[in-house]
């Protein structure tokens, strides 16, 4: 088998066998076959697509491209969660920590910054000493002790997605059906969890721009899950605003710790105890409604900000970050308010435009190997339905370098008045 075949066979809209995907794949893996073979085919599949078999074989051949998680050591259901990625999505932050707190054990891999969508890894690795960097074995430990461990995708750990993931950020073929249901579900079903919770955004701010794509997206996604034998569960959610009120790094943790506090946007926790809920669900095999109950209750009585704590710290953060979120994470260097052109009603606070605002300013990266600047991000003044006067602030740009010209014309058009 030749990989320029497979590629010219997709770019011509052929259908690829499960041996040919499996060869391409595991060649990849192995580095016989290099990034601009492997960025071609990904750029063939973006336009001609793959159907429901091809796209089954390649989340299997990716899930089984490395060693698959066994996580029978640790007692309990293991429920999983993954989003498909927002602006703003610090939820992994909050939802976590509740769901631990409540009993069931979260053993979660999470990915990073993709285009211009944040990413759970560099939002815990701002945290000063915190290490994502975690061995399997490691994890089982950790989850068996506290209850929760968050660790960054391991080499060892569906290696395929991990290069393509990659690949895919900096050469513009992020949003597709396949490749994300693909990448998505092979982590899931190699980092093996019993049950999994999709969080499946649309909108402008999202990879899925359309409810219909979403659905379509959620669909697959469940349908691989099952076939792989794990409940899983897919809830949609709109992203043509960002999620809660700040996107970056260090921002979106002090916003999580707002949050755990039991303070923070109306938006962000109705989607954290929804997904809470349905974790707690399938982790205790209870009722949605009793289930969102002691989601609601971690947070009232403290203990999943305790819980988040005690995360950080075996995870050789500082667990100060709970207490004194701006002493722990510092203040950015510079900082620029966008203000209202005129008095008027916003009407939307679009996600994209925020998210390249965000992006600009450094929260995600550029190139393969590209650094990100943990302080960089948004802070939302405020969101659709607020009536402003002329002058008033809508939102703050932050960096440890002078905000640039693009990251203020990003900002300033994300505010649509009515
Ligand atoms: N999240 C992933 O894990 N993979 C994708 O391709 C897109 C979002």
């Amino acid at each position: 088998m030749r990989a320029v075949d497979i590629i010219i066979k997709k770019r011509d809209g052929g259908v690829l066998t499960d041996e040919e995907i499996r060869y391409f794949i595991d060649a990849y893996t192995a580095g016989e076959i290099g990034d601009d073979q492997a960025a071609a085919l990904m750029m063939s599949i973006f336009f001609r697509g793959m159907d429901y078999d091809e796209t089954t074989a390649l989340t299997l051949a990716m899930a089984e491209s490395g060693k698959q998680v066994d996580l029978s050591g640790i007692k309990g259901v293991k429920v999983d969660k993954h989003s498909t990625g927002g602006i703003g999505d610090k939820t992994t932050m909050i939802v976590g920590p509740i769901t631990a707190a409540c009993g069931v054990p979260v053993a979660k891999m999470s990915g990073r910054a993709l285009g211009f969508t944040g990413g759970t890894i560099d939002k815990l690795e701002s945290i000063p000493g915190l290490s994502t960097s975690i061995p399997i074995e490691k994890m089982v430990e950790i989850v068996n002790d506290t209850g929760i461990c968050v660790a960054g995708q391991t080499l060892e750990l569906a290696p395929a997605d991990k290069k393509l993931y990659a690949l895919r950020d900096v050469t513009g073929s992020i949003e597709s059906i396949p490749l994300i249901a693909a990448s998505i579900m092979s982590k899931k079903i190699a980092a093996g969890a019993d049950a999994i919770v999709l969080d499946v955004k649309y909108g402008s701010g999202a990879f899925m721009k359309t409810k219909a794509d979403a659905k379509a997206l959620a669909d697959t996604m469940c349908g691989i899950g099952e076939k792989a034998g794990r409940r899983t569960v897919a809830v949609l959610n709109s992203m043509e605003e960002p999620l809660g009120m700040c996107i970056g790094n260090t921002i979106e943790v002090k916003e999580s710790v707002e949050t755990l506090k039991g303070g923070g946007s109306e938006d962000l926790k109705k989607h954290c105890f929804e997904l809470a809920a349905h974790m707690i669900s399938l982790g205790l095999g209870i009722g949605f409604e009793e289930a969102e109950a002691m989601a609601l209750k971690s947070v009232e009585d403290g203990s999943a900000l305790r819980k988040f704590a005690q995360m950080i710290k075996v995870q050789g953060g500082d667990p100060s970050v709970c207490d004194d979120p701006d002493a722990a994470l510092g203040i950015p260097k510079y900082s620029y308010v966008i203000r209202a052109e005129k008095d008027g009603s916003i009407e939307k606070c679009d996600a994209y435009s925020i998210g390249m605002a965000a992006y600009a300013l450094g929260v995600g990266r550029t190139s393969l190997k590209g650094k990100i600047d943990p302080r960089a991000g948004v802070k939302l003044i405020v969101k659709s339905g607020v009536d402003v006067k002329k002058g008033d602030g809508l939102c703050v740009l932050y960096s440890d370098s002078p905000v640039s010209e693009e990251a203020i014309e990003r900002a300033s058009s994300a505010y649509i008045y009515r």
